[in-house]
């Protein structure tokens, strides 16, 4: 088995692309697993999920875009190759399933994730920025609000982490921001580009 050129502890938050030879490259996000063995849980039956299962090619990047992260988590995004701009390190994939189950009504599946082959493309110095952390938190409550247990909780939570980012986040971090309020508290019925949740 091939080792990744870097450590992956806890889990790492990833912008995944996969392909389907008629859609072209998928971009959603996807956490991977630290461990002997990388691993990824996917839930529901999405696009990603279907790539992996179908075999077909796949890469993971490690990015800190707040805008990237936000458009793939909560919009449809599809892009005609692979690569994403600005991308820290790459990595060429193989998903191979564990298996799944059903959790609360919701399918998920594991995967272990393989690295084919990867680069490193840039380095640099770690910012700790609470503005980032906070759209990153605002996007995973806002990806999971159509399976919430308290949907009024959560969107109080999307509103303070915002509030957050709007504070202490770079330029980025406060489009991301004004993207998120877009996407969760306008009426996007009818939107092609947002996925549901
Ligand atoms: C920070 C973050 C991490 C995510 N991690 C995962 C994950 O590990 N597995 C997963 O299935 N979805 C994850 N999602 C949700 C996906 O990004 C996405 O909404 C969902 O997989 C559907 O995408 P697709 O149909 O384009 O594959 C995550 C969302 C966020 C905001």
């Amino acid at each position: 088995m091939k080792k990744w050129p870097f450590e992956i502890e806890g889990i790492v938050e990833v912008v995944v692309t996969t392909c389907d030879a008629s859609k072209g490259w998928n971009v959603a996000l996807l956490g991977l697993r630290g461990g002997e063995i990388i691993t990824a849980r996917t839930w529901g039956r999405t696009r990603t999920r279907e790539n992996f299962s179908k075999g077909r090619d796949a890469y993971v990047h490690f990015v800190r875009d707040a805008v990237l992260f936000v458009e793939a988590a909560l919009c449809i995004k599809e892009q005609k190759d692979p690569h994403i701009e600005g991308s820290y390190a790459w990595a060429k994939i193989e998903a191979i399933s564990r298996g799944g189950g059903r959790e609360r009504g919701t399918e998920w599946e594991d995967w272990d994730i393989n690295i084919r082959e990867g680069q490193i493309v840039k380095e640099e110095v770690p910012i700790v920025n609470r503005g980032h952390n906070a759209i990153i938190e605002a996007t995973v409550i806002a990806s999971r609000l159509r399976i919430s247990q308290n949907r009024e909780k959560d969107l109080q939570k999307i509103e303070s982490l915002l509030k957050i980012a709007e504070k202490c986040g770079n330029v980025r971090d406060c489009e991301a921001k004004v993207l998120v309020e877009r996407l969760v508290f306008q009426n996007f019925e009818g939107d092609k580009q947002r996925k549901k949740f």
